[in-house]
């Protein structure tokens, strides 16, 4: 039997992630360490959390004594490590949570994994969830693969591509058994809507201006988020000791195109006239190092462990805004308090 440790479980990807191997892994233990930060919440995972074989344990990953307890305790045999500082633009304002978080956290969590699991690791896995943006920006054309060189350009990614370093570093001089994977933007049910997609469905649900940043004319390649999660327990169950994976959704779309798909698909939902919302798209202050295009290719996953996205865009982007209509409560919980703030001072 497997105690699993997921880490940011409380989380966008990490709550998608918790959900499919509660369900999947039936006869093993899933443990959800989280730290409850604003990104944080219990309710994304209701459904779930009476299951027998799950429990949530609320604990920050920069505390390495409070690891070392847990890992002991519930005799932790495998790590998911997603809990993470997440957002770019935080990242710029407030750096130093992200060394501390993603970059120590990580370490923390390896040092305790080495130490309690004693290099007998026979048994045991340490999978750790990255982003493409490591490997930084593109121009019009290609893709990032699994040896393309890092090159990271935001305090977030650098904090991110630091963590990777830290995880292979660890399987290199110690032999800690470990999978990393990269993975491109998530969209879907339960995403903070400080992230673009979800921002923008709560701003043309209230009429508010759409902040674009720039041009818009920044390319992002999006995957629904359940996708993701099917992936991480595809490399989770099946992926090579000591390699890397590539997840992405082979659907870019610049940020104007997508934000115009949305307007109009929310018009149609919300009955209003068809261009109503798009009169709501507003250009402001270009993130500053803003990466101009990611793009993943996902092929060694596909020809390696059969993954391959199953939802079409347009059908994951009609699921999203269903859900978050449907969850107009969820969305009000999480944008007051610590959003207003945030949002005032992000987007004066
Ligand atoms: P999120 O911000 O929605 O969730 C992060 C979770 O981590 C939250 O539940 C938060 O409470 C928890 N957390 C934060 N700091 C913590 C700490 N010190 N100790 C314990 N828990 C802490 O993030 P997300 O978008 O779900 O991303 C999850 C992971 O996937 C991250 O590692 C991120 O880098 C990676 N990733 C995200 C995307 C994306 O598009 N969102 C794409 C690729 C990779
Ligand atoms: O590529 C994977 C990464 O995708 C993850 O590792 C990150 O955790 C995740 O946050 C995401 O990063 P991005 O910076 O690409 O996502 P975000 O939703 O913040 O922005 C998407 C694009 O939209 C980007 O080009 C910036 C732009 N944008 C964003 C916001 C919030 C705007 O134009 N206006 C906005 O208000």
């Amino acid at each position: 039997m497997k105690n699993i440790l997921i880490t940011g479980g409380a989380g966008f990807i990490g709550s998608h992630v918790v959900r499919l191997f509660v369900n999947t892994f039936t006869k093993d233990k899933i443990y959800n360490l989280d730290a409850l930060t604003y990104a944080g919440n219990l309710e994304n995972l209701k459904d779930i959390e009476n299951s027998p074989n799950y429990e949530f344990i609320q604990a920050d990953i920069q505390d390495l004594a409070l690891l070392q307890t847990v890992f002991k305790e519930k005799n932790i045999t495998h790590v998911v490590h997603l809990a993470a500082e997440s957002h770019v633009d935080r990242s710029i304002t407030d750096p130093l949570a992200f060394v501390k978080t993603n970059v120590i956290g990580t370490a923390n969590l390896l040092q305790t994994a080495k130490e309690y699991w004693k290099d007998d690791f026979s048994d045991n896995l340490f999978y750790h969830v990255s982003t493409d943006e490591v490997y930084g920006s593109l121009g019009d054309t290609g893709f990032f693969y699994e040896d393309t060189a890092y090159d990271p350009r935001s305090p977030y990614s650098a904090s991110k591509a630091s963590s990777d370093h830290f995880v292979r570093a660890y399987h290199h001089t110690y032999g800690l058994p470990i999978v990393i994977s990269n993975c491109s933007n998530n969209y879907g049910p339960n995403h903070f809507p400080e992230k673009l997609i979800p921002l923008m469905i709560n701003n043309i649900i209230h009429n508010k201006p759409l902040p674009i940043y720039g041009e818009g004319l920044n390319v992002r390649d999006w995957l629904y988020v359940i996708d993701h999660a099917r992936a991480i327990e595809r490399i989770f169950s099946g992926g090579k000791l000591g390699e890397t994976y590539n997840i992405g959704g082979h659907n870019e779309w610049s940020n104007i195109d997508l934000v115009n798909v949305l307007c109009d698909a929310m018009d149609a939902k919300l009955n209003r006239t068809q261009g109503e919302s798009r009169k709501l798209i507003t250009y402001v202050k270009d993130r500053a190092g803003h990466d101009l295009r990611y793009a993943i290719d996902a092929t060694k996953l596909k020809d390696e462990l059969g993954w391959e996205p199953s939802l079409q865009f347009e059908e994951g982007i009609k699921k999203t805004i269903d859900w978050y209509l449907s969850n107009k409560s969820w969305l009000e919980n999480v944008t007051s308090g610590e959003y207003t703030s945030y949002y005032t001072n992000m987007y004066k």
